[in-house]
This record gives C-alpha cells, sequence and structure tokens, in this order.
C-alpha cells in the first residue's frame, strides 16, 4: 500500500491546546503556524540537515527573517553551553518575545530548541519539526524540553507546549535503516500499552510496516501519535496516566547509562520492555503468549531482548539513583494484558533479580 499523501491532523487538548499534522512536503509550509506579527525564526537544526536547513529559510525568507542554528547532533547538542549559543543568536538579532524557534531534527536537536524557546524572554512561540521517528512519535510531542548536565540526562528543562508539530514524512527517506528501527522501539511501545493494531501491521509484513513510503509505515506513525497526543492532553506534566510512556524505560534508562548513552535509545527500550514483561509475567499478571509476542516482535526489528547476565548490580544501582533523583519508590509500568498498562510499585528484589535472569545472555 503506497502512502495517498494527504495530511492527517491530530489535536493536544490542555492549556494550550495545539495541532500535529503528519503528511508530506509539510516542511515547506510552515509559515501559516508561526502566526502574524512574527518578525524573527530561528530555525535549529544539527550539521546532517544543513541544507535541508536552508531550504526552509528559503520557504519562509520572504515573509521573515530566518536565522539558522547549527547545533552538535544527539546527546552532544543538549548541552549549556550550545543552549547558550543559541541564545547568542537571538540576543544579537534583537529576538523578542513575538518571535519564533523551529525545531528541526531529531529527539535531541528538538528537545534543545525547545528548551531554548521555553527559557527565551520567559518563552516564545515554538514549531517542532521532528526528523526522525523516535523524535515524530514521542520527542517532538508532548513538550518535555531539556539539556543534561554532567550529573545526568534531562536534568535541566521544562514543560513547554510547542504551538504545532509538524511531521513530514518526507525527511525520513535518507535516514539509517538502524536509527529507523530504533525507533520502532517507541513504536512497538505503544503497540502493548494502548493499540494492538500496531502489533498487527507489523507482524503482518515486516517489510511494509518498516518501509517509510508506506501506507502501512504512515498509520504505525498515526496510531503511534494519537496515542501520545492523548495521554499529553490529558496528562500534561506527568501526574499520572503520563507515567504509561514510561514502559520499558525504567531499565532502559539504566541501560542507556550503563552504555555511556553510546546506544540507540529504542534498543535499550527494547530489552526494558522485555524485562517489564516478565517482571509481569513472573508476578503472575501477564501470559506467556504476550512475553512470547514481545520476544518476537523485537527481534524481527532486529532489536535487542537481552542483556549480559553480569550487569545486574550495576543496573539496580542506577535505578535507585533515579529512583531518588525522582523522590520516589522504584517504579515499573507492566501490563496485566494487551493495553491495560498498570504500575508496579517497591517489587521485590527477589522478583526483579528474576526477571532479569529470564533476559539475561
Ligand atoms: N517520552 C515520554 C514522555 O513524553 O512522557
Amino acid at each position: 500500500m503506497t502512502d495517498a499523501g494527504s495530511t492527517t491532523t491530530f489535536t493536544v487538548n490542555g492549556a494550550n491546546p495545539y495541532p500535529i499534522e503528519i503528511g508530506r512536503g509539510l516542511r515547506l509550509d510552515l509559515a501559516r503556524h508561526l502566526g502574524q506579527g512574527i518578525a524573527k525564526v530561528l530555525i535549529v537544526h544539527p550539521p546532517t540537515l544543513a541544507a535541508a536547513a536552508a531550504e526552509l529559510r528559503e520557504s519562509l525568507a520572504g515573509d521573515m527573517q530566518v536565522l539558522l542554528a547549527e547545533v552538535p547532533d544527539a546527546e552532544a547538542g543538549k548541552r549549556v553551553e550550545v543552549a547558550a549559543f543559541c541564545w547568542q543568536i537571538m540576543g544579537q538579532a534583537d529576538f523578542t518575545r513575538s518571535d519564533a524557534v523551529i525545531g528541526f531534527g531529531g529527539g535531541a536537536v528538538t528537545d534543545l530548541a525547545g528548551f531554548v524557546a521555553a527559557t527565551w524572554l520567559r518563552g516564545v512561540r515554538l514549531v517542532q519539526v521532528p526528523t526522525t521517528l523516535l523524535g515524530m512519535v514521542d520527542a517532538a510531542i508532548g513538550g518535555k524540553t531539556g539539556i543534561n548536565t554532567n550529573e545526568g540526562k534531562n536534568l535541566v528543562g521544562s514543560f513547554y507546549a510547542p504551538a504545532a508539530v509538524v511531521i513530514d514524512l518526507d525527511t525520513l527517506t535518507p535516514l539509517g535503516r538502524n536509527d529507523l528501527l530504533a525507533g520502532f522501539g517507541e513504536v512497538v511501545k505503544y503497540g502493548f500499552i494502548a493499540e494492538p493494531e500496531i502489533l498487527d501491521i507489523i507482524e503482518a509484513d515486516l517489510e511494509a510496516a518498516t518501509d517509510p513510503t508506506t501506507g502501512e509505515f504512515r498509520r504505525l506513525v498515526e496510531l503511534s501519535v494519537a496515542i501520545k497526543a492523548r495521554v499529553v492532553g490529558e496528562d500534561f506534566t506527568e501526574q499520572g496516566l503520563r507515567e504509561i510512556l514510561n514502559y520499558g524505560h525504567t531499565l532502559g534508562h539504566a541501560i542507556e547509562h550503563a552504555e555511556r548513552y553510546q546506544w540507540r535509545h529504542g534498543a535499550a527500550v527494547s530489552i526494558g520492555m522485555m524485562y517489564a514483561a516478565e517482571l509481569a509475567r513472573l508476578s503472575g499478571r501477564l501470559s506467556d503468549a504476550v512475553v512470547d509476542r514481545h520476544r518476537s516482535i523485537l527481534t524481527s526489528l532486529t532489536l535487542p531482548t537481552t542483556y549480559p547476565a553480569g550487569r545486574w548490580e550495576t543496573l539496580l544501582a542506577t535505578m535507585h539513583r533515579d529512583k531518588k533523583a525522582r523522590g520516589s519508590m522504584l517504579r515499573f509500568i507492566v501490563l496485566d494484558d494487551i493495553a491495560r498498562p498498570t504500575v508496579l510499585a517497591a517489587p521485590e528484589p527477589s522478583l526483579l533479580f528474576a526477571a532479569y535472569q529470564e533476559i539475561g545472555a
């Protein structure tokens, strides 16, 4: 099935509702989201998108002054020095509160751009244009913005809603296959916590499901975005429901830390989901069949489902540190069944270890 190419729009509800558009070629028609009276725009982008960012600038240039901030890609861009570089460009261009920032790149770039927009003059208009699958279905939606410090990831930031999220599927096509498949970690997560159709589509035709030009792929993005939009619309600041989005992330974050953030996020979350599934199975909640379905879908996407057996103590210590940082007890999102997520709070150490033995390589 080829993607017919029309535009689908979702709305994120809340104090400041905003649209999420999904389509093709949309990045070249951003002016309508920037609003009246915007004189200047800063496009924050990584080096790999320099030519594409220049093309964006051309598409906007008649209406406003467009500045480019080229920043390091991935976590190297989420540093206070890089934010300061963006603030400097804005300061030197006399950016006012009625000007705007566009985040154009993967999840790290949209996190940084969001943080810069949230902090300049206490907040200027922000349009997010994610260019990776992870950014499209997760990072650019929901207003989590931030940077890292030497002590950890995302320790400085704010919840700051964008004015719009523009998902242009054409920006994905040149992506490396491994990056794309890693982005599927989050897509599969939505399948297990909320939307079994996602799992069915991947199982029915893996090749079509993972080809950004197909209707199947687009449907997966739409189903994923619909879930994220609904959840963050109901619980912007993560007081309850939004926590379900952390399925697979408690152990996943500890693995990312153990791997010094050299792993793709989706790969770490894949192991984290497998672990959460084993936790649920061993605590009598989840059937063997659903646990096996985790393993077969994640493996079909070439995502890892095991981790070295000898690393448990290190991972547990990291999860406990994370727990302290959040001022709460160790909590895992687990499933009672597909689309029935729940919280497992303060599980017994013996259960935690037994589940790890199930995924230990
Ligand atoms: N990435 C999880 C969230 O946005 O809450």
